[in-house]
């Protein structure tokens, strides 16, 4: 059976780049400044290189992995990725994602800047479980109707963003005047939500641009440590709290009640001039002990994959690569690219000696 679209990321971007429009490829494929930390995030992955196991009968191999209780088929998952709607025609990218979840059993990574309210987003990943992220509001309650409605719609758990209380320096965009988040086509969460709904004089679709500048006051609230309690205690699902690199902030994210951390640079588009991510994973790994991490930044490919768990990552979102798939092809063309990743990822186990992701943290990846 031929894959949907291109096997390896270069042409799989090359494609997606003459295919979409020149706003949409602009907001997902640029980064922060001169994309040096974006660029660095994918080469890094180059100076990382593993040692093959001989001898060893991987006729049979098992990539699945266990996160919060939860039995995953493979550690892949699809980070969040806001404004998904626009990566298809019809406007309904984060549908044709949770489709694509759904066809590959991939756990999708819901966002909050969805086009389509994030009940029907659950609805639409199967027996597929998923994870809702959380662009904490300033206004409290509001978070907190966020959260019960993730809860309510089955949702295995809530991943804060912590690097994102306001959009990075991001050129393509600022040039353009491109803030497709904006356009309000992508606010559904809000303009879904009664605690939302209840600020405003009219109802966002008889105002949508009140609704809109509503919107606008209330995105990115400022957190600190402070607030901790106040996040760990609006639910009882697991929290993750992404965006995490540095050791000192895994510890106490640990001792303040995180249930996992997630090591991510939001693939460069945040702050420009950090360091490659999966150069910051194996202090994130070391601080965290028992606590899993979640990782994601950089990820092209199956060989990326496994690498980032022989690093000690327990799941790998994939971001970029999957948005290009629904670009190209909708659901399929995402399941598309997600299934060549896992395909890629269980040969390379098969030929490298590793039967289990165990085998691979076992064998670890070293600095070339
Ligand atoms: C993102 N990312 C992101 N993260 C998040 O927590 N909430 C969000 O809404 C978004 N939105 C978003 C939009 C687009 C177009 C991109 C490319 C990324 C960051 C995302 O979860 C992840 O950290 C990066 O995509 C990882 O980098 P690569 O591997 O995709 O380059």
């Amino acid at each position: 059976i031929l894959p949907t679209v291109p096997v390896d990321f270069a042409t799989l971007e090359k494609r997606a780049q003459a295919a979409l429009p020149p706003h949409v490829l602009s907001y997902v494929q640029g980064g922060c400044g001169d994309e040096w930390t974006q660029d660095q995030n994918a080469a890094a992955f180059r100076h990382w290189g593993m040692v093959p196991r001989m001898m060893v009968d991987c006729t049979r191999r098992d990539l699945s992995t266990e996160l919060f209780g939860l039995k995953l088929p493979s550690p892949v998952f699809m980070a969040p990725i806001g404004v998904t709607g626009i990566m298809t025609q019809d406007l309904h990218g984060d549908l044709a994602a949770a489709k694509a979840s759904a066809l590959t059993g991939v756990p999708l990574c819901a966002s909050t800047l969805s086009n389509d309210p994030l009940e029907k987003v659950a609805a639409e990943q199967g027996d597929t479980p998923g994870f809702f992220q959380l662009y904490t509001p300033r206004n409290k309650e509001l978070a907190e109707s966020l959260v019960r409605r993730a809860e309510a719609a089955g949702y295995k758990a809530i991943i804060v963003t912590l690097d994102t209380w306001v959009t990075g320096w991001r050129p393509r965009d600022l040039n353009t005047a491109n803030f497709p988040q904006l356009r309000g086509a992508v606010l559904m969460n809000y303009f879904s939500d009664p605690v939302f709904r209840s600020g405003l004089a009219k109802p966002p679709e008889q105002d949508p641009v009140a609704a809109i500048q509503a919107w606008a006051a209330v995105f990115g609230k400022v957190l600190t440590w402070d607030d901790m309690p106040w996040l760990r205690g609006m639910t009882k699902l697991p929290l993750v709290l992404k965006g995490i690199c540095h050791p000192d902030d895994v510890r106490r994210a640990i001792d303040l009640g995180a249930d996992g951390i997630y090591c991510s640079n939001h693939g460069g588009r945040q702050a420009n001039g950090g360091i490659a991510a999966i150069d910051m994973l194996p202090g994130v790994v070391e601080a965290a002990g028992s606590t899993p991490v979640l990782f994601d930044s950089g990820i092209r490919s199956g060989t990326d994959v496994i690498k980032a768990v022989a690093l000690g990552a327990r799941a790998v979102g994939v971001g970029r690569p999957y948005s290009y798939g629904l670009a190209l092809g909708g659901a399929e063309g995402a399941a598309s690219v997600l299934r060549a990743i896992l395909a890629e990822a269980d040969l390379l186990m098969a030929v490298n000696g590793y039967p289990t992701l165990d085998a691979v943290r076992a064998a670890g990846a070293q600095r070339t």
